[in-house]
């Protein structure tokens, strides 16, 4: 088992005596006594996918929440994930390691200028990505992930006009996988719009043998290099089951964690951003570590809370979502 050290002001306060403590085993120690689940995003550092229960992209990790026994989640992942879970699981406890990882494409999609937008295509259905506030599911007809929304606008009648929110760039590949035109909300995600095509074509030209993997949530001069594009856990199957052994990655890297872990004799290379930067990592995601998480269990906090009505309206589009996936 990993063991862990932690920040000397942290550990003085678990221990007097020792400078090293196990937290993997200090979390396992919380989650029977308070039959807590922990359920995480790939996204997530590995010390975090290594100690939950459950890693999952957003539908399987919905799903998951769901359907849990568990009297307290922790959510491994940002706000909007663990909202998500609290919507569906109004009487348990739901934490979330750092209150502040939020998700910059939720952010891109503000509840007023939401409103707006709504009001301004009236007959209008409303089919939003799961990455964006409880108060836009509420305003929601249907949710969608990444793996499902294909299916999802598949299943609207075509007469039937579509606002699609927030991400433009999943929305534009919905609209070329299903030939439907919707309208689409402007938002996008700092991290997946960071990636270089310069980079990404040189790396290929070095690599020949390599397959390009990619996030819809990318911008279409990145998909067009594409072998293959899906959610994150439909990435992480792809190159399993792909006979091929290089990767080009372009996602956020914290999935080439399980990518290794379940082809170890493969090579995953992550897809380089424009800048040499570390901008590829999502800085929501990783503001979660594992000794938050070790403090969220402990204190019980911080939680997520969410008004009644805004959780009520916000559940009708995510139980309609579950139905259609
Ligand atoms: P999926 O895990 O559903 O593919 O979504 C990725 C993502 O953007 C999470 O922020
Ligand atoms: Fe949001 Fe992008 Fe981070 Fe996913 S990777 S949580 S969409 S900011």
């Amino acid at each position: 088992m990993f063991t862990k050290t932690l920040p000397q002001n942290l550990s003085q306060n678990l221990s007097q005596n020792s400078h090293h403590y196990d937290l993997f085993a200090a979390v396992e120690t919380l989650k029977s006594e308070l039959n807590a689940v922990i359920l995480a995003h790939y996204y997530q550092e590995p010390d975090i996918q290594d100690i939950a229960d459950f890693i999952g992209d957003s539908l399987a990790l919905s799903q998951k929440a769901a359907t849990t026994n568990a009297d307290v989640i922790v959510f491994a992942g940002v706000h909007f994930m663990a909202e998500t879970a609290k919507i569906l699981n109004p009487d348990k406890l739901v934490l979330l390691p750092d209150l502040n990882a939020g998700c910059s494409l939720a952010d891109s999609c503000p509840p007023q200028e939401f409103a707006a937008f709504k009001a301004a295509h009236p007959n209008h259905l409303v089919v939003s990505y799961i990455n964006c506030s409880a108060e836009i599911k509420a305003m929601s007809d249907i949710i969608c992930t990444s793996s499902n929304a294909v299916k999802i606008v598949n299943q609207i009648p075509e007469d039937q006009g579509i606002i699609f929110a927030p991400d433009r760039n999943l929305g534009r590949y919905v609209m070329e996988q299903t030939g439907r035109d919707l309208v689409l909300w402007q938002g996008s995600c700092i991290v997946h719009e960071t990636f270089s095509e310069k980079k990404i074509v040189q790396l290929k030209i070095e690599h020949p043998e390599a397959e390009i993997v990619a996030h819809p949530e990318c911008e279409a001069s990145i998909l067009r290099h594409a072998n293959y594009i899906g959610s994150t856990t439909a990435l992480l199957k792809y190159c399993q089951q792909s006979q091929r052994d290089y990767f080009i990655v372009a996602t956020e890297p914290g999935i080439i964690h399980q990518m290794e872990k379940e082809a170890p004799e493969k090579e995953f290379i992550p897809a380089p951003p424009v800048n040499n930067c570390a901008c590829n990592e999502c800085p929501h995601m990783r503001l979660n570590t594992l000794e938050k998480l070790y403090l969220a269990m402990k204190s019980c906090q911080p939680e997520i809370v969410i008004p009644e009505e805004i959780r009520l309206a916000a559940l009708v589009p995510i139980q309609r979502m579950l139905e259609l996936s």
